[in-house]
């Protein structure tokens, strides 16, 4: 039997399922891997909080370098978040020679690069499953049994609290607020859920997948991101009358040598997989040129489900300690593509307007776009929905166009006087 020590920094909600797991299972994987998986140390800076387990006090430390600098300690196991400290304890226990483990996609998608070199001339292995997705194992399915594949494509839901948010207006006509409190308390938001509601986190996700599958170093704040703060009943309910529901996807594309990318809420048709995915599940579909479309599903966020794919990552180093292995040590972030980041590509769009109720108006409308290129798939007017001002909804799906060039129309648009404003504009994924 061969004993593996581990230290942990930070036990919020990922840090205590990923005990809870170990707890769980303990026996299970000495006996599947006869590897003694210990938490010997963890850094908690408040040990007076409750933190809802059972956690033998002892291993309760205030200072970091106790962790990072323990000889006894083999794998430390980052669980702060946010992009500092944890970047700078994280190169800091490398240099010390330790391997480590991080849930951490902020931190990853600001100083991956960085942090895998460092790794690589320490001969220590950085692994990060629980960083994308959750629980579902993504980055040890692209990085292992994928590998045989060129990706052309990714799309995505990849963040857990706006999915639960989404469902629940969706299909109980919860209010916003209401639901994001519930998503906290359920533990699947960050510290700070702007980053989630923002659609931030989905753009560090994406930066890492991004990284794995393209070899392309795109930091998120590059990527057009947009989150789900201005989603609202109206529009869930038109998306639903066109037989379309609002998911937050993050997606990426090759087409030739160029990357096009982006995080945003989207129409999406109720018989695409995607569109079934609620609550605080992901999912995560990639086109490969061998496997072809092949599509990942399971919980995204949540302590336990994040734990197991933390403790994943513990036990593969934990093995490779076990028999010496130097492949583990390749890095698995890449960064060494030659393909060209451009940003949102062509897309189709839904689009609502408040307009005056008068004759000739929707020929103006539409005379305009065709001036721009813009095509009309689908169109509704709903005079039951007639605003406070008398205006009148006009709701369009526009077919495929630039969002610059959808912009200027809008723009131009906008500024007819029977125009009262421009409610949502809204991608819509085919
Ligand atoms: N806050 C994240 C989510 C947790 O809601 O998906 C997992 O990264």
């Amino acid at each position: 039997m061969k004993t593996v020590n581990a230290g942990i920094l930070g036990i919020g909600n990922v840090g205590t399922g990923t005990y809870r797991t170990l707890q769980l299972n303990r026996e299970k994987i000495l006996e599947s891997t006869g590897i003694d998986l210990r938490i010997t140390k963890i850094l908690n800076r408040h040990p007076e909080k409750d933190r809802g387990i059972a956690i033998d006090k002892s291993v309760y430390v205030q200072d970091v370098d106790s962790i990072i600098k323990d000889p006894n300690i083999d794998i430390v196991v980052e669980l702060i978040g946010g992009i500092e400290p944890a970047t700078t304890y994280m190169a800091e226990a490398i240099k010390n020679g330790k391997h480590v483990v991080t849930a951490n996609k902020a931190a990853l998608a600001a100083n991956g690069e960085m942090l895998q070199k460092l790794a690589t001339e320490n001969h220590v292995m950085l692994r990060f499953e629980a960083s994308v997705g959750g629980g579902i194992p993504i980055i040890n399915a692209l990085t292992s049994a994928l590998l045989s594949n060129d990706f052309t494509e990714v799309l995505g839901i990849l963040n857990g609290t706006t999915n639960y948010i989404l469902t629940k207006m969706t299909d109980f006509q919860q209010k916003y607020a209401d639901v994001l409190k519930e998503a906290q308390a359920k533990g699947f938001a960050e510290a700070d859920p702007t980053s989630d509601v923002e659609g931030i986190d989905v753009a560090n996700k994406l930066s890492i997948l991004m990284s794995l599958i393209f070899g392309v170093n795109v930091p998120p704040e590059e990527i057009p991101t947009q989150g789900i703060t201005n989603i609202n009943q109206v529009d869930i309910d038109y998306a639903n009358r066109f037989g379309c529901k609002i998911k937050l996807l993050a997606a990426a594309k090759k087409i030739g040598d160029k990357v096009e990318c982006d995080v945003q809420p989207a129409l999406i048709d109720v018989n695409h997989p995607l569109a079934s995915v609620n609550n605080e599940f992901n999912a995560i579909f990639v086109r490969g040129n061998a496997v072809d479309d092949i599509m990942f599903y399971g919980k995204g966020a949540g302590p336990l489900p994040t734990g197991s794919a933390v403790v994943g990552d513990m036990i593969s180093i934990a093995r490779n300690i076990d028999k010496d292995s130097a492949y583990d040590m390749k890095p698995l972030l890449r960064y060494d593509s030659d393909l060209e980041y451009v940003g949102e590509g062509v897309n189709q769009y839904y689009v609502r307007l408040s307009v005056d109720d008068r004759p000739g108006i929707l020929g103006n409308i539409s005379s305009t776009l065709g001036r721009y290129g813009i095509g009309i798939e689908s169109m509704m007017q709903s005079i039951q929905s007639r605003n406070e001002d008398e205006s009148v909804p006009l709701v369009f799906i526009f077919y495929e166009t630039s969002r610059e060039v959808l912009d200027e129309a809008l723009q131009e648009i906008t500024n007819r006087s029977f125009v009262k404003s421009v409610d949502s504009v809204i991608r819509v994924q085919k």
